[in-house]
């Protein structure tokens, strides 16, 4: 199917702006050889609460689901229990990935229009835009917590549509988490994977659109 070039962009933030895992891996000295494993557990778990909390219909903001997270992982590795207010700290402070400013002024500079969209809190994303100095080359930030739901629950794709006021083939989820891609394509929305991880497609009958390994490959086709 060919479709019409998406004129807007929706860009995930953890994971596809900014580096989760950077968090943790300031710390990495204190935290010794288990540090990847933490960052590992901490991301798994924040994402388990938002799957399992929005089935349930019990919404608890982000940045509460990033906290209870965190508490799972320091209650298995005693090691980080006392960096706990600074792990916290530090992902209000998340460093963007290199390709992350240079690809979203190079759609800004064609034209095309682009949101941060996130299960973050606004609060959480905005500060993070504005440290990783991206928060001038997007329109704003979509978070799921207008609604009380998390990705990949249809409305949140939705709102993305409601705020460009667009249709949603039109619009292009951009992601490097593969489950949100996967709910993007369900929902009709144009999708691109950045798999900067370099790991295995799933979710076959919701295939991406797209599949680039660094933001930088997003332009020219785009
Ligand atoms: C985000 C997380 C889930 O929505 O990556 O930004």
């Amino acid at each position: 199917m060919t479709r019409e070039p998406a004129t807007a962009f929706a860009f995930d933030a953890y994971g596809t702006l900014l580096d989760v895992n950077a968090a943790i891996m300031r710390h990495a000295g204190a935290l010794g050889a288990e540090a990847p494993a933490m960052a590992a557990l901490w991301r798994v778990k924040q994402l388990e609460y938002s799957w399992t909390r929005t089935l349930m219909g019990r919404y608890a903001d982000f940045w509460q689901l990033t906290e209870e997270a965190l508490d799972f992982v320091l209650a298995r590795h005693a090691a980080a229990r006392p960096l706990r207010q600074q792990l916290l700290d530090a992902y209000w402070q998340l460093d963007a990935y290199p390709d992350a400013a240079p690809a979203l002024g190079a759609l800004k500079a064609a034209g095309k229009r682009a949101v941060i969209f996130t299960n973050g809190t606004a609060a959480m994303a905005e500060a993070a835009a504005r440290r990783a100095g991206l928060e001038t080359l997007i329109e704003g930030i979509v978070s799921v917590d207008a609604i009380r739901r998390f990705k990949t629950a249809p409305e949140t794709y939705r709102s993305v549509c409601d705020r460009f006021g667009l249709p949603a083939d039109r619009i292009a989820l951009v992601s490097s988490n593969r489950w949100d891609i996967a709910g993007a394509a369900a929902f009709g929305l144009q999708t691109i994977w950045c798999n900067r991880a370099g790991m295995p497609d799933e979710y076959a009958d919701l295939a991406p659109g797209r599949v680039i390994a660094s933001l930088s490959e997003l332009m020219p086709a785009a």
